[in-house]
């Protein structure tokens, strides 16, 4: 089986977002599945362009904009699983992750009475959510919009997150002073790994297709 993982993260390695995103990827290797990551902040693509193309009477559930997204669409079309992982900003997530998801939802959609969802096929979803505020209550309008829209497209979505993250290696070097920064550093050593934990078992069933 095969498993997309896109980064909607700009920091490629070793923070919380790839942290969390690497984990998965080894508990879904671990189950004997073949993994992809793409890394959104790499790529040079936009947004839905509302060229409706993909609208068109007997046009087919893909987008038709040709640049660096759409070959990675493709193969999200034709994976066994998706997991998206995003830190969260400004309350949403990043500009590209959104970006994406327009790209991906689109042509999927069918303006007709019934609102028929043109993609047959049904796969499991992963989304990921990293963050710095304590609890991630607040953003649970935003994941509902999130996985319910997967949901619709693709299939049964699971959330994991990772709160309270840490941001910088030294605080000192940085305006930071709303934060206690040894008590960030402290969490990032007891619960990040907890967080990592609960990615890598995600990974591990979305390997099994569940
Ligand atoms: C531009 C920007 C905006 C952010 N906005 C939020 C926010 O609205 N809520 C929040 O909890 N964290 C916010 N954060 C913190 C990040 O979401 C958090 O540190 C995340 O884990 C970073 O992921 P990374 O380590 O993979 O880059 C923001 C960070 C940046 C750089």
């Amino acid at each position: 089986m095969k498993l997309v993982i896109v980064n909607g993260g700009p920091r490629l390695r070793g923070w919380n977002t790839a942290a969390m995103l690497e984990a998965a990827a080894n508990g879904a290797r671990a189950e004997g599945a073949e993994v992809e990551t793409i890394y959104l902040y790499t790529l040079d693509f936009k947004g839905c362009r509302s060229c409706f193309a993909c609208q068109r009477v007997g046009a087919a559930a893909r987008c038709a904009a040709r640049d660096a997204l759409q070959p990675v669409l493709d193969r999200i079309l034709e994976a066994d699983a998706l997991l998206v992982g995003s830190p969260i900003y400004f309350g949403d997530v990043t500009g590209e992750t959104r970006a994406f998801f327009e790209r991906l939802w689109f042509p999927g959609l069918a303006y007709d009475k019934a609102r028929t969802v043109k993609y047959g096929k049904r796969i499991p979803v992963g989304l990921v959510f990293t963050m710095n505020v304590p609890s991630d209550a607040q953003y649970a309008p935003l994941f509902n919009q999130i996985s319910g829209t997967m949901e619709r497209f693709f299939g049964p979505t699971e959330i994991v997150t990772a709160t309270d993250t840490l941001q910088f290696d030294d605080y000192s070097r940085y305006v930071s002073d709303m934060f206690d920064a040894e008590a960030k550093r402290r969490r990032h050593e007891t619960e990040f790994p907890k967080d990592l934990a609960r990615a890598e078992a995600l990974g591990r069933r979305l390997a099994a297709g569940i």
